[in-house]
């Protein structure tokens, strides 16, 4: 069997995306199968090497290639006509905005992307034909550039030039309710920099900036100064749900907080482990058996080295952050929490990190105490430590506030536990997919964290916990799969992490997670959290001084979450007008009402950002914020 490898060049394809030859070779694979036996006109089978970052790698004429093309497909599909006379598919072929086929067959060049060093040659024969970033695999990486594949463009399937596209996109936007839309900003008042962002001229925006023209002129220079630290297009690209349009706009998805949209590259993961790999995870039965267990362990790797455990024996497998909370306070909880003694958590915590310990409060006869918040959404480390003593028995606290965006200084809250001889449960939800984690540096004993918050699949969560305290606890469900040995009179259970994954597992959304921590590797989780640093600072930059617009949570040091209200308007209004524009924001209480309530709000608009998102994404939200302050402000 032939393998090849398209993964190479990844300085001109850093996001994994397909080359035209690949593209083409199944497109035509996939035509060729439609009922009629039509192919797509001129579209001819090339035989040039690929030349691109696309993460897999399947046999010429293999079935698998069908799920690839498949898979791809719906972004050439418009989903809505747009009313402002635009055809969908031109918009969706604008820069920034295409879909991952129509952008190659109509010819868009790829901007020069991040360099990918994490891809390395493997020895050995690969389990299976296919390749996916981070997996074993005996496909040997070629390094040589392939020649640019040219012989497709738009004219060959009668769609407009790039020159058509540009003039259409260079005309000013018909609807009105847009605003500063990219294309008009771009037109009238943005400077574009070499590295691709869009800077509003404030001045021209009527956005309540009074005048201070230095500070304006500043923070321009400062975005200016500042490049992108990977090809934004490519990565959009890798995300098809991205081309999807609400209410005939393309869709802005700012409620990254609540859940995080999936690369193609995990959709794929999961599509293959169906086709190819799916059993139950127990290795020595039969062939697939034997791939599933390596599919699923090779994830619990995965995780372990993306948070810096010690040891893969230290990720368990759960549902998401919520159950990896409970199973903590169920197990180790019951077993270490007795009466009178006290549970330490802050004002900031999700519901899910106050119900369990509430529940175990009540069932042992313990105590919660409440780390305060500063009036900008910040622990108050001082008043933390007063309330530590001998009889706290845990501190659980977020890394990352979801309702409000505060990076808490969870080293230090974990330092503070330990000298107190208390353990720390350290809430990773909100806080994985924006920075760097590295849980012995951060020495937590425990470290929750959902998935699907991750880019990867919902229903698939982890819980670290160090070694030595996960090998004390009792096991929280018991069934199959977590026994050494059972007979009537007594139950031997497996170490962990077994002891703790009873029954059957959510096989194939681990892998799914595998792939998930593969494509934040293949990007660069510190190239993540610089983008998104600047798009944030850039967001609150021009939220916060619009009439009626008050930020909630103001902390120094925040991730992804802007929250805010607007006077004169219910945060359902606000949520209801944004998502008329495409643009959808949580708004509601979050799942943390007593931190909302700490700053006299039962509710907030909570737009959330993730790497994919781009400051014309955030112009258009801005734009409609102007609108709504502008009527009753
Ligand atoms: N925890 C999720 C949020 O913050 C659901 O929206």
């Amino acid at each position: 069997m032939t393998i090849q490898t398209p993964i190479n060049n990844t300085a001109n394809n850093p996001a994994g995306f397909p080359d035209v030859g690949e593209l083409s070779r199944l497109a035509s694979q996939f035509f060729a199968t439609l009922p009629n036996g039509k192919t797509a006109g001129g579209f001819e089978p090339s035989e040039k090497t690929a030349n691109s970052g696309f993460n897999t790698v399947e046999s010429s004429g293999s079935p698998q290639n069908l799920i690839l093309a498949g898979g791809s497909l719906p972004s050439l599909i418009p989903n809505a006509v747009a009313p402002n006379g635009v055809p969908d598919t031109v918009l969706q072929s604008a820069t920034g905005f295409e879909p991952k086929f129509s952008n190659v067959l109509l010819g868009v060049p790829e901007a020069q992307g991040l360099e990918v060093s994490s891809l390395t040659e493997t020895s050995g024969a690969p389990s299976t034909p296919y390749y996916f970033l981070g997996e074993a695999s005996g496909a040997p990486v070629n390094t040589q550039a392939a020649p640019v594949q040219d012989e497709f463009n738009a004219q060959s399937f009668g769609l407009p030039s790039d020159d058509d596209l540009r003039s259409l996109l260079a005309q000013p936007s018909r609807n009105p309710s847009d605003g500063v839309s990219a294309q008009s900003a771009k037109k009238d008042n943005v400077a574009v920099p070499s590295a691709g962002y869009y800077f509003l001229e404030s001045a021209n925006l009527g956005n309540g900036i009074d005048g201070d023209v230095h500070a304006q002129s500043a923070q321009k220079e400062k975005y200016q100064n500042r490049g992108i630290p990977f090809d934004i297009n490519a990565i959009r690209r890798d995300f098809p749900i991205l081309q999807e349009r609400v209410n005939g706009k393309q869709l802005v998805w700012f409620d990254n907080a609540a859940t995080t949209h999936k690369p193609q590259s995990v959709i794929d993961r999961i599509a293959y482990f169906y086709a190819h790999e799916n059993s139950n995870i127990h290795r020595a039965a039969h062939e697939l058996a034997a791939r599933a267990t390596d599919a699923y362990e090779s994830a619990r790797n995965k995780v372990a080295k993306f948070i810096g455990a010690s040891s893969p024996d230290e990720v368990i497998f759960v549902r998401g952050a919520t159950e990896a909370i409970n199973l903590v306070a169920k197990t180790w909880g019951v077993q270490n929490v007795g009466k009178d003694d006290e549970i330490i958590v802050s004002n900031l915590e999700h519901h899910a990190n106050i119900v369990p310990w509430q529940q175990l409060a009540q069932q042992v006869g313990a105590k919660i105490r409440v780390i305060p918040v500063d009036d900008t959404g910040q622990v108050i480390l001082s008043e933390y430590a007063k309330l530590l003593n001998p009889r706290t028995k845990i501190v659980a606290v977020t890394q990352v506030s979801n309702a409000l965006g505060t990076v808490t200084p969870i080293q230090e809250i974990v330092a503070l536990a330990h000298a107190a001889g208390a353990k720390a449960l350290v809430d990773g939800a909100q806080s994985v997919s924006h920075m760097r984690v590295n849980v012995q540096a951060i020495d937590a004993d425990f470290f929750v964290f959902s998935g699907h918050k991750v880019f990867a699949p919902t229903g698939i969560g982890v819980v670290y916990g160090k070694r030595t305290i996960l090998e004390n606890m009792n096991p929280w469900q018991g069934g199959g799969n977590m026994i050494a040995d059972v007979t009537f009179e007594k139950t031997i259970f497996q170490p962990p992490p077994n002891r703790f994954e009873a029954g059957t597992g959510n096989i194939a959304d681990a892998v799914g997670l595998g792939a998930a921590i593969d494509y934040v590797e293949h990007v660069g989780i510190e190239n993540i959290a610089q983008y998104e640093h600047d798009l944030l600072e850039y967001a609150t930059y021009y939220l916060k001084p619009i009439k009626g617009v008050r930020l909630i949570g103001t902390a120094a040091h925040k991730a992804s979450v802007l929250s805010f209200v607007l006077a004169g308007y219910s945060t359902e209004e606000v949520g209801k007008a944004l998502n008329e524009e495409g643009i959808a924001v949580r708004s509601g209480h979050h799942c943390a009402q007593p931190i909302l309530r700490r700053f006299g709000v039962e509710a907030t608009v909570r737009p959330s950002l993730a790497f994919y998102n781009t400051c014309e994404e955030v112009d258009r939200f801005i734009a409609v914020i102007h609108r709504l302050s502008a009527q009753r402000s």
